[in-house]
């Protein structure tokens, strides 16, 4: 899993996790979301849950879990989910994949139909950052963008994250790796509860349609896609989940569509039917 910068607190061995408790957990995020937590992931997941539990008032895991099971309407397992998954990003990650949708997708585009739609699909967009940088460089290619039929749809399991996304406020080091010009052009500066920020402008918003789902459950799209971004989500999957999900995307996307996976994936040992077009990017050939 990727690197993050939890650091167990002080008093969570008051609430510790026994290993029955963490199986259980285990198996209910398994089966929710098929996120794979080994077993040596039980501090990770006892600190992220350990400051739940001292919200709520529980003294223990197993009268938490009693309460996630019991309740109606399943919110509990919503707030689980949103601190189980690990949703580590920024703009411009891993840079190479939008200097190909550049040069690929949006220029050849460009110089198409006026009429022609255009889809792209961020999987898994945690807090948004890779979608609104989509939405940067199709501005900056498409000179008559805003006369086109063309859309990101972004999609996450965690409501915690899309909030985020859909406020569209971002921190100074989400744009680490964003060219200032960019920074300064599609994003204001903002206040965001007294800490400053920058606020995505509706050159961005207007093109991406932030939606929560679960890529276990069923897929609302009717049309094909052009292109699939699912980067540093499917490295939580196993192997049998990672090639379910590949062939799902295969069939969402059109012929000649491109799926883009992160830089430390990848679909060896994965059935598929893509054509391996250059390292993390594989194309639908039909
Ligand atoms: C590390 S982030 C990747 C963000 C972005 N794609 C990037 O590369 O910067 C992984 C995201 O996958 C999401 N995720 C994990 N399991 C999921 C599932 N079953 N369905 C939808 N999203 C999921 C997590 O909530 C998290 O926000």
């Amino acid at each position: 899993m990727e690197q993050n910068n939890e650091q167990q607190p002080a008093d969570a061995t008051l609430r510790d996790l026994p290993d029955a408790e963490y199986e259980q957990i285990r198996a209910m995020i398994y089966d929710l979301c098929r996120l794979s937590f080994d077993k040596d992931k039980k501090p990770l997941v006892q600190y992220r849950l350990g400051k739940r539990l001292r919200d709520l008032g529980f003294s223990s895991y197993r009268q938490y879990l009693k309460f996630v099971k019991e309740q109606d309407g399943g919110e509990e397992l919503t707030i689980l989910i949103n601190a189980l998954t690990t949703n580590l990003t920024y703009f411009f990650r891993e840079p190479d994949h939008y200097d190909f949708l550049t040069e690929t997708v949006f220029k050849p585009y460009a110089a198409g139909p006026r009429d022609a739609r255009l889809r792209l699909w961020s999987a898994g967009c945690a807090s948004g950052e890779e979608a609104y940088t989509v939405a940067m460089i199709m501005n900056e290619t498409i000179p008559d963008l805003e006369r086109r039929d063309a859309l990101i749809l972004a999609t996450d399991v965690s409501t915690r994250v899309l909030d985020i996304a859909r406020r569209g406020d971002y921190p100074l080091e989400r744009f680490k790796d964003t060219p200032a010009e960019l920074r300064d052009k599609y994003f204001e500066p903002a206040d965001q509860g007294g800490r400053a920020c920058f606020r995505a402008l509706p050159a961005l918003t207007r093109l991406v349609r932030f939606r929560h789902l679960n890529l276990m459950d069923k897929w609302p799209m009717r049309n094909p896609l052009d292109v699939i971004l699912c980067r540093n989500v499917m490295i939580y999957f196993d192997k049998a989940t990672q090639q379910e999900l590949v062939n799902r995307f295969y069939d969402a996307l059109k012929p000649d569509g491109f799926l883009i996976v992160g830089h430390s994936e990848t679909l060896t040992g994965v059935k598929h039917r893509f054509e391996h077009f250059r390292k993390t990017i594989h194309k639908k050939s039909e």
